[in-house]
């Protein structure tokens, strides 16, 4: 089956390249020329583990390619799959759907005659899929059509394995025959479907995005409490975790939920809400407590180091495996600690280039994390990058003896640093 897929950022990338694993072939369309470029002569624009292998590899066979030109990818295409970012507005809270729109109303207009299935792969909020009906209504010449929901549960930094092994194929559609095309499109795909209402999928890829941020506060504030009263977070979470009604994922505690997904979807469900009348205080005491995290995480640090003394941060990426700094914690808590100290080396394995524009000059970047933590007074993790578990021994042989570790993302074996002081989250 021929998939045109409109957007290459970290969704529509690896589906794309997801869809070639499962023996389609793929057509992507962006609108940036040098990214298309980049992509065509098999380098990623975006870090993703395996991305790059399999990039080269559809690329050989044939089965991928990258256009700026829409009316040519859409040639022949039996899906088209829109996966464009749906940024928070302006008014802080909504979603904005400008590219939604905008690339909606090109694929209506340069749609061919045959039978379509267009699916809406971009979070949007309850009702968009029916605007985007109209668009198609007013901007395409014929009525070959079906528009779909077809939310992405996919997390970045294991993008592939999770569109291979996700745990549903959510598919929102009343048309029979949209959904028999749809069906054909996940033969190859073992994940088992449910096929909803478009208003029931576009609510269950917010619901289950707020379900997760809420469960990641909910742990944030359980690991609160041990450090008062003298559990050990980790214990606990595992506890939790082992019934089953409970679900043994997203109870890691640490700096809090970022990305380009929780903190906007959270806001977006909340604005919805209001829309309709109701409201989700879960959610909004989530973002409200995530936020505060940063200050209380800040002022930990100030208590333990001087102003004048040296910090090193390790880790920058909203989470490890991934280049994307977008709404990084880590981030914010780093320009938190820039008001406050001179000297803070900042080093990350794969997020430097996006850190950089983030954080301009208030910090200084190492090339190397031995460079970052050389006569540092504390260093503090904030993202939980294998590679720096796996050479702390030696980066600490780099610092002073009187340096103190701060990890925030609990991910060091105490015993891994006897000889200095060491603070972590909830214990
Ligand atoms: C999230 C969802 O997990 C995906 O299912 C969804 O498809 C995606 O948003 C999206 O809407 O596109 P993602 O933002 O890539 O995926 O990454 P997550 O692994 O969910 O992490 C989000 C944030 O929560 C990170 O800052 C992470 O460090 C934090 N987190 C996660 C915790 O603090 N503790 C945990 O136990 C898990």
């Amino acid at each position: 089956m021929k998939v045109c897929i409109i957007g290459t950022g970290y969704v529509g990338l690896p589906t794309g390249l997801g869809f070639c694993i499962l023996g389609h072939k793929v057509v992507c369309v962006d609108k940036d020329a040098s990214k298309v470029a980049m992509l065509n002569y098999g380098n990623s624009t975006l870090y993703e583990p395996y991305l790059k292998e399999i990039l080269t590899k559809s690329l050989k066979e044939q089965s991928i390619s990258f256009t700026t030109n829409i009316k040519d990818a859409l040639k022949d295409a039996q899906v088209v799959i829109l996966a464009v970012g749906t940024p928070t507005s302006k008014d802080g809270v909504s979603a904005d759907l400008t590219y939604i729109k905008q690339a909606a109303q090109e694929v209506a207009a340069n749609l061919p005659k045959t039978y379509t299935v267009v699916c809406i792969k971009s979070t949007v909020p309850v009702g968009t899929n029916d605007f985007i009906e109209n668009i198609f209504k007013q901007y395409c010449l014929h009525s070959n059509w079906d528009i779909c929901s077809l939310p992405e549960f996919l997390k970045e930094g294991n993008a592939i394995m999770d569109f291979l092994l996700a745990d549903r194929i959510v598919i929102g559609t009343d048309s029979p025959r949209a959904k028999a095309k749809l069906t054909k499109l996940y033969a190859n795909h073992k994940s088992p479907q449910l096929v909803v209402s478009r208003r029931s999928a576009e609510l269950i890829k917010y619901a289950s995005n707020a379900f997760l941020a809420i469960k990641i506060n909910y742990i944030n504030e359980i690991a609160n409490l041990c450090e008062k009263c003298g559990a050990k977070i980790d214990e606990v979470a595992k506890g939790m975790g082992m019934d089953k009604r409970i679900g043994n994922q997203f109870l890691k505690a640490g700096i809090g939920f970022g990305g380009s997904c929780f903190p906007k979807d959270t806001k977006a469900l909340t604005y919805t809400a209001r829309e309709y009348r109701t409201n989700v205080p879960l959610v909004d005491v989530a973002i409200l407590e995530n936020d505060s995290r940063i200050g209380q995480l800040v002022k930990r640090i100030t208590h333990l180091v001087k102003p004048t003394q040296k910090l090193a941060l390790l880790g920058l990426t909203f989470k490890a495996n991934t280049d994307d700094c977008r709404e990084s914690q880590a981030i914010k808590i780093a320009k938190e600690l820039s008001k406050k100290y001179k000297h803070i080396s900042v080093y990350d394995p794969k997020g430097m280039d996006n850190a950089k524009k983030l954080l301009k000059d208030k910090v200084e970047y190492a090339k190397l994390s031995i460079d970052a933590v050389k006569g540092a007074d504390a260093i503090i993790i904030l993202t939980g990058w294998n590679c720096f578990k796996v050479n702390f021994k030696k980066l600490l042989k780099n610092t002073k003896k009187s340096c103190i570790i701060i990890d925030y993302v609990n991910l060091l074996n105490p015993k891994q640093v006897t000889n200095h002081k060491y603070y972590c989250i909830g214990k």
